[in-house]
């Protein structure tokens, strides 16, 4: 058996055209331009790129975007008063603070501090509080482009098994407090498998849906997988390939060659849940230019 693939590309188009079409109807209606910040702090050249793909598809939904790129050394109070000024802003929307930051600065501190209106990555206490009792709110864009790729892939998880596999609080403990709610395109009985398990692959067997998000390369494979499940990989990692001239590339925590032969459908690393994360920021500043989740 070969799996269908679920193109994350084609999704996120979708998405992203349907973002810029009500942009552009929030802005003739209603005077409003969807603004989203972006802080940057120190010189992680992943996170770099990333900023800079976020911000590129900010031009292209003709939204507003700024971003501020403070030097490694920043202090956790010169942070603070840098997010307490978009705080204020009434022409930013969202505010994505990158991560990792570093060390001597508390993660959670600057999660806080940012307007929960404005958290556009549904970091938030409020926000997390908000999706695990299934009120409207920002929610973690990974984890709802996940949710997203099931639906609009005719693979609606009501009803169904989902294995979880990584307890993070980026991915893992999200994607089941989106897919467990009792609501449209949700309702599915969730597991978490992680590192605490025995044998990973006792839960993953029983899952109509693996969504594999452990940080690892290409460690879920075909024999670990119910035939006929469908797989999200949410894994971006770069492995040493000496037969390609750059020395390495990008593979997912699934070992794709192996668990296609297996499942029914899946997605790819590059071009599956990694365009959904965009898309679903783009989505998250445009609910929060409008106001909608918080009236
Ligand atoms: N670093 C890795 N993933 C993310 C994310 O989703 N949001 C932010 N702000 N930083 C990240």
């Amino acid at each position: 058996m070969s799996a269908a693939i679920i193109d994350g590309k084609q999704i996120a188009a979708q998405i992203k055209a349907n973002v810029r079409e009500e942009a552009e109807r929030l802005k003739n209606e209603r005077g409003i331009v969807p603004g989203l910040a972006f802080i940057l702090v120190g010189d992680n050249s992943a996170s770099q790129m990333y900023v800079r793909s976020k911000g590129k598809a900010c031009e292209e939904m003709g939204f507003h975007s700024v971003t501020e790129t403070l030097p490694a050394d920043t202090s956790q109070s010169q942070l603070l008063d840098l997010i307490r000024m978009f705080n204020h802003n009434p022409r930013i929307h969202g505010i994505l603070v990158q991560l990792p930051l570093p060390k001597h600065i508390d993660e959670s501190k600057v999660i806080e501090a940012i307007d929960y209106r404005k958290d556009v990555d549904g970091f938030h206490p409020v926000n997390v509080g908000r999706l695990v009792t299934g009120q409207p709110c920002l929610r973690p864009c990974t984890p709802a482009g996940v949710q997203e790729l099931l639906c609009r892939s005719g693979n609606d998880p009501a009803g169904k098994h989902v294995v979880v596999v990584g307890r993070s609080n980026i991915v893992g403990k999200p994607v089941m407090n989106i897919l467990l709610q009792k609501q449209k395109g949700a309702n599915a009985v969730v597991t978490i498998a992680h590192t605490g398990a025995h044998d990973i692959a006792e839960f993953t067997k029983l899952g109509d849906i693996v969504v594999a998000a452990l940080g690892k390369p290409e460690v879920l494979t075909g024999a670990m997988l119910k035939p006929g499940c469908v797989v999200i990989d949410v894994g971006i990692n770069r492995v040493e390939d000496k037969s390609v001239t750059s020395g390495s590339r990008i593979v997912g925590d699934v070992h794709f060659a192996s668990a296609s032969e297996v499942a029914g459908a899946i997605t790819p690393v590059p071009g599956g849940v990694g365009p959904m994360t965009i898309a679903m920021l783009m989505k998250n500043t445009l609910d929060a230019a409008t106001g909608v989740l918080y009236a």
